[in-house]
């Protein structure tokens, strides 16, 4: 009543007051009279004004002309007379919330400012939105740590940050937010460990997917009764996952997947049948899947690929059919896959890879036409695969590769028409290649090495004009290598080496403009070397073991980026053509078995080239090992002599040496300790003692002698990687546990500089935990013997990886991107996730280290500098040239 007449009042008033707001009367039945209205407006006017000129002009409708309640993305209660909500989601504002007074909202429910590039951080006065039951903030650039104040926000039902660069720990005052249904903090930089929010009963959904997040999952997890999305993948939480996370009936998704879970999956899982969405993948996971899980029939997305689990599958999982993807790769599974996973029509995406299982194809498989990616290889799988597969029209990639399929390869391949990769190296195929494969209008790698197919290579594979990859070798492939693969303009990796082919080599090969790596070694090739002249991408050329004759074509020397030639077990003849002086990238060469002469080129390759690599020639001379000089001396002994003598006086000092390390080894007693994150608790203790012995940190002890033992006194033989401040070894320790020792070279006249470099890599270390980033587990500081203790990665760098030629051509597309993505998420997560920042400057091939699952990890931070966000002084130039950012 009183806001009716106080209404009619003003509304008198300002008619006679300003005649031009004529328009605002009519739109707006009830005049804005309240005080607290105007108060609202202002406050709103003020925030427009303190945003940037495009975000004014996006609340082009915020005007004093009119009221606030007929404002774009205001809303106001029944009566018009507070607003309600600010819903200004996706109105591409930039600027920040300091401008907003939140005092003057004193009926505020929802504050919605989503998708927009808000930065600065979230003020603490937004306790004073006492009414406010809405917080949503997700994707802007909102960064410091989230206020402690927003545990005083009682009526909260849903606070949603995601996708902000917010940092800090999550405030135990959440803990007191008892009505809330909604916390979803995913993509964030927050750390530390959850906070007591056992109180949180209305609980829906807690988020917190790819933060930096530690600890172990809440003991209590199991009385947020209503919990029904439970994500916390990408994280680094530890520990095992509570029992009775099994009374969370009501969950559908529950998502753990990138985290550091270890023990074995609780059996009462199995309950929560309600579960659609279950992803415990990329954890430390051991035992079996429980049988309970024979129950979870609605599972639709099914992901425990990369843990240690093994055993069979429960039986019941034989009949599930709402699978729609389904990972349980890089396991150790052992029996027969499930059966029905397409029986639903449902299945696009199925892995299971790297594991033990036996027994045939899933039998649902066959007309599965929804399967965009299969993944089998590597098991041991057996079945005759000339009939087991159908046509997919969404099929993109199959790999059955190490198997035991046996068959032929079914023409029908070419009709799955978006197929990009059909991988079945490693079988025991037979039968010849269909000249249907031709026919396959997307088809980019093709891999069949490995198998027994017979027959000629068919012209037809020369109009796949989108192959990369043509792998076939080690098969018994017999004729002509086609004259029509020379159309096959993008490819990359050209494998015919093993095989039976005979003829010349076609001269088309040489017109492939993209080609890296060309293998025809191992066959009966005729003729000479057709002139290579347009391979100007190749990198790798073996045509070893042939019988091709003739002279070493001059234009071989046209390949700039040559690293390996193999040339050897042929019968070329002459002189090598001198050109060879310029090929700079060329570090591998084998010309041995053949009938060459003359003097070889003077450059390292050859001249550091062993004996193997240039023995069994007509008439090779220069100064190379196992060569004679080339002027005179074509016959002279003494060569050979002179070569003992070195070879004994090595030996000599190779003993003394090793007999000096070990004796230095027996007489100093270092003591190496394990690096724990708590880094900087113990940063106290650094530098105690005088010869730069320094701890950080300690829970355990690595004995030094273990790793002297290990290597054997850093012998050579244990050597896995050389750079220019360090040597690399691998030591298999008495726990049967293998890591990756970082010796550090012996400290020369300058010796702070390595020390420096040390010790930076050290701290950089210790700070950072990362899927993406090489583990480090302890180090031992001395002047004389300083190294770092680090997982051991199988996989070794890329930079090796790329210069093996079986191995660069496993490194297919999906595995490069694969790495490639690891570095950046390694990098984004040194630059902007645990702080302070890091700054690698020396990625390069060499510092990418990967793992059996091609998972890439970041190595040597000797020179990172840990920055001081305040203080950018990077003036000492760090890193490899070419590889180094601009400075
Ligand atoms: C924003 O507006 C101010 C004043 O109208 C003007 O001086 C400034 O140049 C504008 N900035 C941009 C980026 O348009
Ligand atoms: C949780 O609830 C209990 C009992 O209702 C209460 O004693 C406790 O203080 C609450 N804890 C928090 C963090 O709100
Ligand atoms: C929750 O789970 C635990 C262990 O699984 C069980 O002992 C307990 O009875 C359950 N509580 C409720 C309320 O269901
Ligand atoms: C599973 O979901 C259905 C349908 O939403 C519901 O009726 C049922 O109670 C749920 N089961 C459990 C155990 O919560
Ligand atoms: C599945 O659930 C039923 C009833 O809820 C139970 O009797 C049965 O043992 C469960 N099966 C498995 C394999 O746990
Ligand atoms: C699968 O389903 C069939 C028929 O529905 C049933 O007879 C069989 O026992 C089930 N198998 C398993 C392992 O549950
Ligand atoms: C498969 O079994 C073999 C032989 O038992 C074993 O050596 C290998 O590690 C197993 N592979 C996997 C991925 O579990
Ligand atoms: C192939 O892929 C395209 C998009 O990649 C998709 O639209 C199409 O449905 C797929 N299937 C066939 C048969 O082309
Ligand atoms: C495929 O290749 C064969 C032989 O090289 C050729 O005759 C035919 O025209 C090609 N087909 C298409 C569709 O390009």
């Amino acid at each position: 009543m009183v806001l009716a007449k106080l209404s009619l009042i003003h509304l008198i008033l300002t008619s006679f007051l300003s005649l031009h707001l004529s328009k605002f009367f009519t739109s707006s039945p009830f005049a804005f009279a309240a005080a607290n209205s105007k108060r609202e407006a202002s406050a709103l006017l003020e925030w427009k004004l303190s945003l940037d000129n495009q975000s004014q002009a996006s609340l082009s409708s915020w005007t004093t002309r009119a009221s606030p309640c007929t404002w774009e993305g205001i809303f106001c209660d029944e009566y018009n007379t507070s607003v309600t909500s600010i819903i200004v989601a996706n109105f591409g504002l930039e600027g920040t919330l300091y401008g907003l007074n939140f005092s003057s909202f004193s009926k505020l429910q929802t504050l919605d400012i989503s998708n927009n590039s808000f930065s600065g951080t979230i003020p603490h006065q937004i306790a004073n939105l006492s009414t406010l039951s809405q917080l949503l903030m997700y994707v802007n650039g909102l960064n410091g740590s989230i206020p402690k104040e927003i545990g005083e926000l009682r009526s909260l039902m849903r606070l949603v940050l995601s996708g902000n660069r917010l940092s800090g720990t999550i405030p135990p005052t959440i803990g007191m937010l008892a009505n809330i249904i909604e916390i979803d903090l995913a993509q964030n930089s927050i750390s530390g460990t959850i906070p007591f929010i056992r109180n949180l009963t209305n609980l829906q959904h807690l988020g917190l997917s790819d933060n930096c997040i530690s600890g172990r999952i809440p003991p209590y997890i199991g009385d947020l009764l209503n919990l029904n999305a439970l994500e916390m993948d990408f994280n680094a939480f530890s520990g095992s996952i509570p029992e009775n996370i099994g009374n969370l009936t009501k969950l559908n998704n529950l998502v753990f997947s990138g985290n550091m879970i270890s023990g074995s999956i609780p059996s009462s899982i199995g309950n929560l049948v309600n579960l659609t969405t279950l992803d415990l993948s990329r954890n430390n996971l051991s035992g079996f899947v429980p049988s309970t899980f024979g129950n979870l029939t609605k599972l639709n997305r099914f992901s425990l690929f990369i843990n240690k689990l093994w055993g069979r599958l429960p039986p019941a999982m034989n009949n599930f059919t709402n699978f729609e993807n389904l990972q349980l790769g890089y396991n150790s599974f052992i029996g027969p896959l499930p059966q029905q996973i397409c029986h639903g029509g449902l299945l696009t995406k199925f892995g299971a890879n790297e594991n033990n299982f036996t027994g045939p194809v899933p039998e649902s498989l066959k007309n599965c036409s929804s399967l965009t990616r299969l993944r089998l290889d590597e098991n041991q799988l057996i079945g005759n695969i000339s009939y087991d597969f159908g046509v997919y029209p969404n099929l993109e990639y199959i790999d059955l590769s190490s198997n035991n399929f046996y068959g032929h390869i079914s023409p029908n391949w070419a009709k799955c028409h978006n197929l990009t990769s059909l991988k079945m190296q490693n079988n025991n195929l037979s039968g010849g290649i269909p000249p249907e494969l031709g026919q396959a209008p997307k088809l980019e790698q093709l891999v069949l090495s490995f198998n027994h197919l017979t027959g000629n290579i068919p012209n037809q594979l020369g109009n796949l004009t989108l192959l990369f990859d043509l792998s076939i070798s080690n098969n018994e492939l017999s004729g002509n290598i086609p004259p029509e693969i020379g159309a096959l303009s993008r490819l990359q990796f050209l494998n015919l080496g093993a095989n039976n082919l005979g003829g010349p080599i076609p001269k088309q090969v040489g017109e492939l403009p993209s080609l890296l790596q060309l293998n025809f070694s191992n066959n009966k090739l005729t003729e000479t070397i057709p002139s290579f002249n347009q391979l100007q991408s190749l990198q790798q050329l073996d045509l070893s073991w042939n019988f091709l004759n003739g002279e070493m074509p001059a234009a071989l020397t046209s390949m700039k980026k040559l690293i390996t030639l193999n040339l050897s077990h042929n019968h070329l003849s002459g002189a090598i053509p001198s050109s060879f002086k310029d090929m700079v990238s060329l570090t591998n060469v084998n010309i041995s078995d053949n009938q060459l002469e003359g003097s070889i080129p003077n450059i390292p390759v050859f001249l550091n080239a062993p004996f193997d690599a240039l023995k069994n020639n007509k008439g090779l001379c220069g100064n190379a090992s196992g060569l004679v000089l080339c002027p005179k001396l074509s016959h002279n002994p003494r060569g050979k002599t002179k070569r003992k003598v070195v070879i004994m006086w090595a030996s000599i000092l190779t003993l003394g040496a090793l007999f000096l390390a070990v004796f230095v080894v027996g007489v100093s007693l270092y003591v190496c300790y394990r690096i724990t994150t708590k880094a900087k608790k113990e940063e106290a203790k650094e530098e105690k003692t005088q010869d730069h012995f320094a701890i950080w940190s300690y829970d355990g002890k690595l004995v030094y002698e273990n790793i002297i033992e290990a290597t054997e006194g850093f012998d050579d033989k244990y050597l896995i990687g050389e750079g220019g401040s360090a040597s690399v070894y691998k030591a298999k320790l008495p726990t049967g546990q293998t890591v990756a020792v970082k010796k550090l070279h012996e400290v020369s006249t300058d010796e702070t500089l390595d020390l420096k470099a040390f010790t930076t890599e050290v701290k950089a270390l210790a700070e950072i935990k990362h899927r993406n980033i090489v583990k480090s587990l302890g180090y031992c500081l001395h002047p004389r013997f300083s190294f770092l203790i680090y997982e051991f990665l199988e996989g070794g760098s890329v930079d090796k990886l790329l210069n093996n030629d079986t191995r660069a051509t496993m490194f297919d597309w999906e595995r490069r991107m694969k790495v490639v993505k690891g570095v950046a998420n390694a990098l984004y997560h040194m630059h902007h996730g645990c702080f302070p920042p890091i700054v690698h400057r020396d990625i390069s091939s060499k510092n990418v280290l990967i793992d059996l699952d091609y998972e890439a990890h970041i190595s040597d931070f000797g020179t990172a500098k840990i920055l001081n966000p305040d203080s950018r002084n990077l003036t000492a130039f760090a890193g490899t040239y070419g590889y180094a950012a601009p400075g």
